[in-house]
């Protein structure tokens, strides 16, 4: 290992993550109540003009009555983007009113480190002012051209490692970059093989890098679950933890593509005891099942094993 090292700067369970409308409270009641490991309250893009402030009020009440943690629920909310006058109110109204409630803050088309910052520094002054109990976190859309050029620098703390996520919004992504796409998320049969494989993967880079959390964003068309749950497997394989839920019946599939199957965990947990074995005796690697397995395979094994037991809580 470098001597230079980020750890994770917070672990949760983020296998699902349902987007829920700030404009809809009914929705964000059925949001409560899903078998989502996350929800975040929309501000932004699910939200038009018009309908900003009766939303910011809903998700304000919605912190504050629902019981979210009862609920098995981390709670976050999109703010609407640095480059529009409804950004600097969503942070403040929302965490001066409701921040004791709110786990995560998801800040949209983050482009460069100053980004966050600046929510990062808002975020700061008013737990502060209010002495908040708790830390809000916040997390990240990458779903520019820029944001993607920058990705390496935006997921590096600069600050104050507040940062504890990035998310991949590919519906954004592909506008930005002019991408030729059928369906948010979709895979164009234009293209040889997935055309979102290289930004993904140096998403996850950047992430695990510096510590951060990779989640995959969108696939818009909820009625063809079979491409859902192959584009979650083409995250998770690359290293995404969850992906976003679209539409309730979504859940289901990232919980399942997103939790290590029990064959897998069990073998994590014998490769763990086989190494553990052969560390009594003096050797570094060890043979399970005809095949060799060293250190290498513990780190994996462990994070097998530390998923198996977020989900098990
Ligand atoms: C999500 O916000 C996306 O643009 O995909
Ligand atoms: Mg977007």
């Amino acid at each position: 290992m470098s001597f230079t090292q980020y750890k994770p700067v917070a672990t949760r369970l983020q296998r699902s993550e349902l987007a829920c409308p700030g404009s809809n409270p009914t929705m964000i009641d059925k949001a409560a109540d899903s078998a989502a490991d996350f929800v975040f309250l929309d501000l932004e893009d699910a939200v038009a003009p018009g309908d900003k402030e009766q939303a910011r009020r809903n998700i304000i009440q919605a912190l504050n009555d629902i019981d979210w943690k009862a609920k098995g629920k981390t709670v976050s909310v999109r703010i609407n983007g640095l480059d529009t006058h409804y950004m600097y109110r969503d942070v403040v109204d929302v965490v001066e009113q409701a921040g004791s409630k709110l786990d995560t803050i998801l800040i949209p088309k983050v482009g460069t480190p100053h980004d966050v910052y600046m929510v990062e520094a808002m975020v700061a002054q008013i737990e502060e002012a209010k002495r908040l109990p708790n830390r809000i976190g916040l997390e990240a859309l990458i779903e520019t051209a820029i944001g993607m050029a920058n990705v390496e620098d935006i997921a590096r703390q600069h600050y104050t490692k507040r940062l504890e996520a990035l998310h991949f919004g590919v519906a954004d992504f592909a506008a930005s970059r002019r991408s030729r796409t059928v369906v948010i998320g979709g895979l164009n049969p234009d293209y040889p093989g997935d055309q979102w494989h290289a930004a993904i993967d140096r998403m996850v880079t950047a992430c695990r890098a510096f510590g951060l959390r990779a989640i995959d964003g969108p696939f818009g068309d909820f009625n063809a679950p079979q491409d859902y749950i192959a584009g979650a497997k083409r995250a998770a394989v690359l290293g995404c933890e969850g992906k976003w839920a679209i539409h309730p019946s979504q859940i289901a599939l990232a919980n399942e593509v997103f939790s290590p199957p029990p064959a897998e965990v069990d073998r994590a947990k014998r490769i763990l005891i086989a190494l553990d074995e052969a560390a009594a005796q003096g050797k570094g690697a060890a043979s399970l099942d005809g095949r060799m397995i060293d250190a290498a395979s513990a780190r994996m094994a462990m994070n097998v094993v530390k998923v198996a037991e977020e989900i098990a809580k």
